[in-house]
């Protein structure tokens, strides 16, 4: 009902459903992901018979990780009510829930929105949810999103008591089934206990979007949410062009999001290409900035060396030696004492995971261990820049 109020309210002579632009959003089809969504229905078929299982979800920004889960978590829970058995889905995002007790107040708010935030220790949290799911004759799927987050700040212990989860409810076994989804390689921070439920093969991998597919996604978005004709073919073409150095759908939508908006407050008809421009600049200073905000002084002196080094030399890539030198030589000119060189590879490390650059092995013709380090995403022009700005 809201959003009908909302799509009333917001809607314009360009855009006739803005709701279908927002990042929750799941349309009814996902472009390009039949494949995937067929292999999480292999991997979770057992659900039917009441067998838990336990799958991972890992890709690069934007690959529609979230909406994938969404999607099919739904599906399935419809399907299996249709044969009488009740699966309660549960989507938990770790970056906004990261200890333990908020992730298990998450899951027990499905059941009790009232559910008191405070008072019950894991333990206590773990069993009256084992009583929700009694009461219902219910299994648990629980999706853990950006559960990378979760695990840095409280170990694997949920997981581990979640996938035990049948051995504690001494009577009955109620099938708890996890899906984790994570950017990074999240298997080598399980404990061995917790990683010996989850098979190696149950590994969901996406890649980033082609041009091509992405031009799908934001055709299929032009359609749900535009007026019909109010969006140049050459516009569509664009946003694929520029979406596709980062193979990122949410980059994609959010500049066609951006470029209805400005079209819309020109009171033009249609979205053309230069709008399109006008919203890429827009959305990546946010996007940079945002994240820049988000590193410490001595990741932002690393991150600041390397672009540095990257813009002098005119290359694709500096290796960790030469990134090393050059991070000294910044932190004497910010009058700051350089950490050890274990410290210095643990920044490289962070700002890997924050995905400001890429790391790769060295190619023949260097010795040893030596490690290459390249920016994808960003100019070292406006990194520098950007950072020097935030130094000051
Ligand atoms: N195949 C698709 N078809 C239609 N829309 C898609 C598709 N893939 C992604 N999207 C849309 O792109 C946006 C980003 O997708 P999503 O949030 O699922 O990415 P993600 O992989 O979870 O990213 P992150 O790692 O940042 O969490 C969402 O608005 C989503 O609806
Ligand atoms: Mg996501």
């Amino acid at each position: 009902m809201s959003s009908i109020i909302e799509d009333e309210l917001l809607s314009s002579t360009i855009i006739k459903k803005p709701l279908a632009l927002d990042f929750d959003y799941v349309p009814d089809e996902l472009v390009h992901r039949d494949e995937q969504l067929k292999f999480l229905a292999q991997m979770f078929k057992p659900l039917l018979s009441n067998v838990s299982q336990n799958v991972v979800i890992k890709g690069p920004v934007g690959t529609g990780k979230t909406v994938i889960a969404k999607k099919f978590c739904n599906s399935i829970t419809n399907i299996s009510r249709k044969q009488g058995k009740i699966i309660e889905y549960v989507h938990i995002n770790c970056r906004k829930r990261s200890t333990d007790s908020m992730a298990l107040l998450g899951i027990l708010n499905h059941f009790d929105s009232r559910f008191p935030d405070r008072g019950f220790s894991v333990q206590e949290m773990i069993q009256v949810l084992g009583k929700q799911l009694l009461k219902r004759n219910a299994q648990l799927l629980v999706v853990l999103d950006e559960a990378d987050a979760l695990l840095k700040k409280s170990g694997s212990n949920l997981i581990y008591n979640l996938t035990r989860f049948s051995d504690e409810s001494s009577m009955q076994k109620i099938p708890v089934s996890i899906l984790l989804i994570s950017q990074k390689d999240i298997l080598p921070m399980l404990d061995s206990a917790s990683l010996s439920t989850f098979k190696r093969s149950n590994v969901l991998s996406l890649d980033k979007y082609t041009r091509d597919e992405l031009y799908g996604i934001v055709k299929q978005r032009v359609n749900l949410a535009f007026h019909r004709r109010t969006v140049d073919d050459s516009s569509i073409d664009l946003i694929a062009d520029i979406a596709s150095d980062w193979g990122d759908a949410r980059f994609a939508i959010e500049i066609l999001w951006k470029a209805g908006i400005s079209a819309d407050h020109q009171h033009t008809q249609v979205v053309t290409p230069e709008h399109v421009r006008a919203a890429k600049a827009d959305t990546y200073s946010v996007v940079t900035e945002t994240k820049l905000k988000n590193l410490e002084r001595h990741q932002l002196f690393t991150l600041y060396s390397i672009a540095k080094r990257l813009k002098k030399d005119q290359t694709a890539y500096v290796n960790t030696g030469d990134a090393e030198k050059t991070y000294a030589v910044t932190c004497e000119q910010y009058n700051e004492k350089p950490r050890t060189h274990t410290m210095f590879w643990n920044y490289i490390k962070e700002i890997e995971a924050a995905g400001f650059i890429n790391i790769k092995l060295s190619g023949k013709g260097h010795l040893g261990t030596t490690q290459l380090i390249s920016l994808p995403d960003i100019p070292a022009e406006i990194v520098s820049n950007k950072v020097e700005e935030l130094l000051k």
